[in-house]
């Protein structure tokens, strides 16, 4: 029951909250795979309400993936600071001379082909798919995994866990919307399915969490000492 209804259910309360974020696309229009995968990039390890800003002076100045890959390194060095990790800024002009070098402007469509592009990982290869392509794919970040591992309440310690997480993620993602269902899970670990004080009572999941049934929802997912 709990990998057949956590996907609708979840769709639905989408459907009714979901955050109004600038790098998203309106209800029924295609995303543009450009925004996907630059705010995919400037979101790991910085957070929605830093990204913001930096996010729009880059479309303002860099409003297409050719664009991006013309500017001079310097430039892109200068609109990152601030974000952090400049490897990942490097990497950024990298991908975006890639894409319009090698592929005429357009990113690859699926995982395996966005897995070439330089500085496209795991999560950002099945996060651009799912988002920008409608492809079923799963990324997993930190807010995914403390949902699954309550859903199923794995008691298995991070980062031992993260095989086990994928591979559940992955049982929950549903064949159509695997691009709103990702988001949705990110929406629900940053909003109510907390690592902290989760507000169990408002979740549209609560009915099958496995942690919220044995009332261990706010000790999951458990952590390896270093
Ligand atoms: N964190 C990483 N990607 C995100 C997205 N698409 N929406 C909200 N938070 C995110």
């Amino acid at each position: 029951a709990r990998t057949r209804q956590t996907a609708p259910a979840l769709l639905a309360w989408y459907d009714r909250h979901r955050r109004d974020l600038p790098w998203r696309a309106r209800p029924g229009e295609r995303p543009d795979p450009y925004h996907v995968w630059l705010s995919e990039i400037m979101l790991q390890q910085t957070t929605v309400a830093t990204v913001g800003p930096y996010y729009a002076r880059f479309l303002q100045r860099w409003p297409t993936v050719a664009a991006l890959a013309a500017a001079d390194l310097d430039a892109v060095l200068h609109a990152w600071q601030g974000l952090g990790y400049y490897a990942r800024a490097r990497n950024l002009h990298r991908c975006a001379k890639a894409v319009a070098g090698e592929h005429g402007g357009r990113f690859p469509e699926t995982e395996e082909g966005l897995l070439t592009l330089p500085g496209i990982g795991g999560y950002t290869a099945a996060a651009v798919a799912a988002i920008a392509f409608g492809a079923k794919a799963t990324p997993v970040d930190g807010n995914i995994e403390r949902v699954v591992a309550r859903l199923f309440a794995l008691e298995t310690p991070l980062p031992a866990s993260k095989p086990e997480l994928r591979r559940l993620a992955g049982l929950l993602t549903p064949e159509t919307r695997a691009g709103d269902f990702a988001q949705a899970m990110m929406d629900l670990g940053a909003t109510l399915c907390r690592p902290k004080a989760p507000l169990c009572l408002a979740c549209p999941l609560t009915a099958f969490c496995a942690a919220r049934a044995a009332g261990i929802a706010e000790t999951l997912p458990r952590r390896s000492p270093k």
